[in-house]
């Protein structure tokens, strides 16, 4: 003891240095190089922040159509990939399903994988991007027993998803543009958060020349836990149990109850003691999406009546609980027609981009070493064998 630092859940410790997002959890502040979160997802594009996470600048009109064309071109799978998903039960998580076919996209894509070339790993970093949209539509289609659509490039990033997870070949599917914008603007909102602990998986995978798609398949299974993405689904879950507005009180109780593991999901965060700027984005965006697709949810209701009633409790004052990204999201998506067991697949969807922009700025830092945390040993000392009969 005393040669190293203990920080528990890093805390206090930088793992890196790191030029693509920037985070005031004081002031709830979150810009990725620089631009803030509420513009890119009321103005900019899922491709657009996708190409600046990954290339430094906001592209011009040339740029853009260039890289959306680019990603167009991998959105197909491996025709053998598709007979992979056979393999799971037909109601397997689809969060299972995606960190076995993304962990086997190494076996598909062997000229990708060479992590010393720039241009291997723009390409891997693409074919992520691509194909996630597709894999997870794939997973989706398995789980109802539907027929897997190929992508339609004629379509946007997202319309295509949308096309792919919704549509069927007996019918023509018009992509909605209310859905396709919400759809969109939670893209953006999930693409990149510092160095959460799935980011940090990917680094760590990574750090020891791991190729791209198994790191990737390692950030989301970090990612499903219910403290981290899998809390999405964990709210909107949460929020149907409550059921009534009337019912908050026991809730908010239970979760102020220490000797309860119960937690209000949606809520708190590591970094921000503050509004988490995500939450207040979706929160407007969930009222307009309702209303413009003419649905009345009483989910949000009661999720605005438990905001109102957590943030004016001394319980969550003094411990600076807000809404965080799950809080909402959850609202819109099951609008927008998805079953909660989705909500973490879309959710990593997203974050492919954060991902991979993270692992490239780890590999093309010059001080890239392995991550190789140090403990404080609390076993036994050194002690001397002895034999089994003599025990
Ligand atoms: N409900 C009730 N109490 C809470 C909650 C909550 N949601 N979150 C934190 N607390 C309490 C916690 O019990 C602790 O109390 P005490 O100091 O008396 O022991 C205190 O607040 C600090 O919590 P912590 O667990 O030490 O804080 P952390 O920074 O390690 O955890 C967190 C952050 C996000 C894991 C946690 O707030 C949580 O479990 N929230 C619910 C799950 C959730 O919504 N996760 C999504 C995070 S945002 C985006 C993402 O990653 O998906």
């Amino acid at each position: 003891t005393g040669k190293f630092t203990y920080d528990p859940g890093f805390t206090s410790t930088a793992s890196c240095e790191s030029g693509l997002t920037y985070i005031d959890g004081d002031a709830g502040v979150l810009l990725h190089r620089g631009y803030p979160i509420d513009q890119l997802a009321e103005q900019s594009s899922f491709m657009e922040v996708a190409y600046l996470l990954l290339n430094h600048e906001l592209p011009n009109k040339d740029e853009l159509d260039k890289f959306t064309y680019t990603i167009s071109r991998h959105t197909m799978l491996h025709e053998q990939l598709a007979t992979f998903y056979r393999g799971f039960r037909r109601d397997a998580h689809p969060m299972a399903i995606m960190c076995g076919v993304v962990g086997a996209l190494s076996a598909f894509y062997h000229d990708s994988t060479d992590i010393t070339d720039p241009q291997q790993r723009m390409i891997a970093s693409h074919r992520l991007i691509a194909k996630m949209p597709t894999i997870a539509a794939m997973a989706y289609k398995y789980s109802v027993g539907q027929p897997f659509l190929y992508p339609d490039n004629s379509l946007s990033y997202t319309g295509n998803f949308l096309r792919m997870t919704f549509g069927v070949p007996a019918e023509e599917y018009e992509v909605d543009p209310v859905i396709e914008a919400a759809m969109d603007k939670i893209f953006i909102l999930h693409a990149d958060h510092e160095q959460n602990a799935s980011t940090s998986t990917v680094r760590l995978a990574g750090s020891s020349g791991a190729n791209p798609f198994a790191c990737i398949a390692a950030g989301i299974a970090c990612l499903w836990g219910p403290a981290h993405g899998g809390a999405n689904e964990a709210a909107l879950n949460m929020l149907r149990e409550i059921g009534h507005p009337d019912r908050i009180p026991e809730y908010i109780a239970r979760a102020k109850n220490k000797d309860d593991p119960f937690r209000l999901m949606g809520f708190g965060h590591r970094v921000y003691k503050n509004f988490d700027p995500r939450a207040k984005v979706l929160s407007k965006a969930a009222t307009e999406v309702l209303d413009k697709l003419g649905i009345s949810d009483p989910v949000l209701d009661t999720a605005r009546e438990l905001e109102r009633i957590a943030l004016s409790d001394q319980y969550f004052i003094d411990k600076k609980l807000y809404p965080n990204v799950d809080f909402y999201s959850g609202v819109i998506l099951s609008a927008i027609g998805f079953p909660t067991t989705m909500f973490t697949v879309l959710f990593a969807l997203a974050r492919t981009v954060g991902w991979v922009a993270q692992w490239n700025e780890m590999i093309s830092d010059p001080d890239q070493k392995i991550g190789r945390p140090r403990q404080l040993y609390t076993g036994p000392t050194q002690r001397d064998y002895v034999p089994v009969g003599q025990r």
